[in-house]
């Protein structure tokens, strides 16, 4: 399976984000843009203004992750703007079969995204209406956390449901994810990395993603 690798945005350099963007672009699958509201998350970041400002300026698909609470007040806007991949978290809505289904019906691709602590069984039955899901690997809310070890096992429990099932799920993840955990989570059966932190911060963000790109199970 290739890997695929979306820096995250958070870590750009906020006054020079064009600059941060086209060191990546050519190199990455898509950009992950954090959405956050504050109240899911004791945080608060961007809103739908800089996804349209990106579409606007780039082709490359945007992979949207909304953390905020009632997603379903918030979806339409992004849709509007532009989004290409739009993502909320289970825990946040009551209905999140109706808003993956309404995502779709605009010809976004969906995701749905679960916290560190939150079992995968809380989306056992909604697998066949997806085809991505994002594995937090650490408490959402700010870059540089450090990777929480024991997600290891649900990646590891999603791939496993997702084969079973004969479903071609990306499973993506995100938080603390660089070129020591990277391997780690690409052998539990994750295949897209989703990363700020140690592409943006490091010295050569080139060839971090080109790395990540060629890790093989063999590494691990
Ligand atoms: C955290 C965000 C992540 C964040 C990851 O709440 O969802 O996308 O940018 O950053 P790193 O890679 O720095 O852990
Ligand atoms: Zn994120």
């Amino acid at each position: 399976m290739d890997i695929k690798v979306y820096p995250s945005l958070l870590s750009a350099d906020l006054l020079n984000m064009e600059r941060s963007i086209e060191i990546v672009k050519d190199l990455s699958d898509a950009l992950h843009v954090d959405i956050m509201d504050g109240h899911f998350v004791p945080n608060l970041s961007y809103g739908p203004s800089l996804v349209k400002a990106l579409r606007n300026r780039y082709s490359i698909p945007l992979n949207v992750h909304l953390m905020v609470e009632k997603p379903e007040n918030f979806v339409d806007m992004f849709i509007e703007a532009g989004a290409s991949h739009l993502g909320f978290h289970v825990e946040a809505t009551h209905h999140p079969q109706r808003l993956l289904k309404y995502i779709r019906d605009h010809n976004i691709r969906p995701f749905i995204t679960l916290n560190p602590a939150t079992p995968l069984n809380t989306i056992e039955y909604l697998l066949g209406e997806l085809d991505m899901v994002l594995i937090m690997t650490v408490n959402p809310g700010y870059g540089g956390q450090e990777f929480l070890h024991f997600s290891l096992k649900k990646i590891k429990s999603l791939r496993e449901m997702a084969d079973k099932e004969g479903i071609n799920l990306d499973i993506m993840v995100d938080g603390g994810i660089d070129l020591h955990t990277a391997p780690l989570v690409i052998e539990a059966g994750a295949n897209v990395l989703i990363s700020g932190n140690s592409i943006f911060n490091s010295e050569n963000p080139r060839e971090v993603i080109i790395k990540m790109k060629s890790i093989r199970y063999k590494e691990v």
